[in-house]
C-alpha cells in the first residue's frame, strides 16, 4: 500500500485527502516509481479547484516528482530497476509515495541533479526553457517583463532571460520578493503593491515598451501588459494564478500595435519524447554549470500538502514547493 493524495471532488485545500492505496504493478510500457520527492506546481491547484477539468473522481493531484524505478514493465528499454528518474506531465495523480505511469514521461536523472531539483525544477525549469527559447526567442538586448518574478517559474525565467542577454523586468507582490528576483537576474523588479508598473516600464525601456511579456497571472496582469509592449511586440500568455483572463476583442492587438499573443503549454513541447529528453539534457545541463539555480522555498511532508497549497495559492511562496514522500 502507498500513501496517496486525492479529491473526491473540487475544491478548496480541504478536499486534499490522504489515502492508502494499493500499489499498482507496471504495465506493458510503464515503470513503477518509490517517489522521493514531488513538486508543486499551480496547475495543481487548478485541477484541485476545477478550473482545468479533471475525469473519473476520486483522483489523484500532481505532474511532478523523482525517485526511483522500482519495476518496469514490458516494452520498457531505457529504464531499469534502480535507476534515479524523474517526470512530468502526463496523467495526473504525482502526490504519491509510489506511481505508477507511462514510461515515455519519464527521464534518467544525471548524478549532478539531486531528486529535491529534479522535482522542483523539471516541469519549472522546461517551461522556462520553452518559454525564452520557442514561444519568443530572447536575444541578446531584448528587455523582457516577467510577472510573477519570485515564482517557481519566474525566478528560473529572470535567470535564464539574463543567460541570454536580457534585461529583465519583472513583478512581484513585496519588497522581500523583489530582493530575491533580483538576485536571480531581474535587473527592475518592481513592487506592484507599491508602483505603477506600467508607468514604470515606460519609464525604463524610454517609452519603446518591452520586446516580449511572460504572462503567468492572467486576469490581473493581462489587459496593463499590452501597454507594456512595443510594436510587434509578443505577449506571451501561459497562466493565470490571479484567474482567467477575461474574453476581449483581438482588434485591440491592431490598436496597441500590431502585437502577437500566444497561450502556450509545456505539455504540447514534451508530447515528443526526443524533445522532451533533448530539452530535459539542456536544462539539466544549465543546472550543472549553474547557469540556472533551481530554489526550494518550502519542503513539506506528503501528508502536509493542504499547507503546501494554502501557502502558494496565497502568494506566500517563492521559489518551488516540494513534496517529500
Ligand atoms: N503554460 C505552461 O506551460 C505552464 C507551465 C508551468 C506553469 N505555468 C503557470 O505559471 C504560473 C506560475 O506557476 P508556479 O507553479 O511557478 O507558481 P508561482 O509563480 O510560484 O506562484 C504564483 C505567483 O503568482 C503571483 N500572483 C499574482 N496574483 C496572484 C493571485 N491573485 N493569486 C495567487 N498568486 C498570484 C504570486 O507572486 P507575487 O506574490 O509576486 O504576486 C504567486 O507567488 C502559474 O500560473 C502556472 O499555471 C504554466
Amino acid at each position: 500500500m502507498a500513501l496517496t493524495v486525492r479529491i473526491h471532488e473540487t475544491g478548496g485545500p480541504e478536499v486534499l485527502k490522504l489515502e492508502d492505496m494499493p500499489i499498482q504493478p507496471p504495465g506493458v510500457n510503464e515503470v513503477l516509481i518509490r517517489q522521493r520527492a514531488i513538486g508543486v506546481n499551480y496547475i495543481d491547484i487548478y485541477h484541485r479547484t476545477g478550473l482545468y477539468k479533471l475525469l473519473g473522481y476520486p483522483v489523484g493531484l500532481g505532474m511532478e516528482a523523482a525517485g526511483i524505478v522500482e519495476a518496469a514493465g514490458g516494452n520498457v528499454t531505457h529504464l531499469q530497476p534502480g535507476d534515479r528518474v524523474a517526470y512530468c506531465g502526463g496523467p495526473v495523480g504525482a502526490y504519491a509515495e509510489y506511481r505508477t505511469l507511462p514510461a515515455r514521461y519519464v527521464i534518467p536523472l544525471p548524478a549532478s541533479v539531486t531528486d529535491e531539483v529534479a522535482a522542483g525544477g523539471l516541469l519549472k525549469g522546461l517551461t522556462a526553457y520553452y518559454l525564452l527559447h520557442l514561444s519568443f526567442q530572447v536575444h541578446p538586448g531584448d528587455t523582457v517583463l516577467i510577472h510573477a518574478a519570485a515564482g517557481g517559474v519566474g525566478l528560473l525565467a529572470c535567470q535564464l532571460a539574463r543567460h541570454l542577454g536580457a534585461t529583465v523586468i519583472g513583478t512581484v507582490s513585496t519588497p522581500e520578493k523583489a530582493a530575491l528576483a533580483r538576485e536571480n537576474g531581474c535587473e527592475y523588479p518592481l513592487i506592484y503593491t507599491q508602483e505603477d508598473w506600467v508607468e514604470k516600464v515606460k519609464e525604463i525601456t524610454q517609452g519603446k515598451g518591452v520586446d516580449v511579456v511572460y504572462d503567468s497571472v492572467g486576469k490581473t496582469t493581462f489587459m496593463p501588459s499590452l501597454d507594456c509592449l512595443k510594436r510587434f511586440g509578443m505577449m506571451v500568455s501561459f497562466g493565470q494564478s490571479s484567474g482567467s483572463v477575461p474574453p476581449f476583442d483581438p482588434t485591440i492587438l491592431s490598436q496597441k500595435g500590431s502585437l502577437y499573443l500566444t497561450r502556450p503549454t509545456l505539455m504540447h513541447h514534451i508530447e515528443d519524447y526526443d524533445h522532451y529528453a533533448a530539452y530535459a539534457a539542456a536544462l539539466f545541463d544549465l543546472i550543472a554549470r549553474r547557469i540556472l539555480t533551481i530554489r526550494i522555498g518550502g519542503l513539506y511532508h506528503l501528508g502536509e500538502v493542504k499547507q503546501a497549497h494554502i501557502d502558494l495559492e496565497s502568494r506566500k511562496t517563492t521559489g518551488a514547493l516540494i513534496l517529500q514522500a
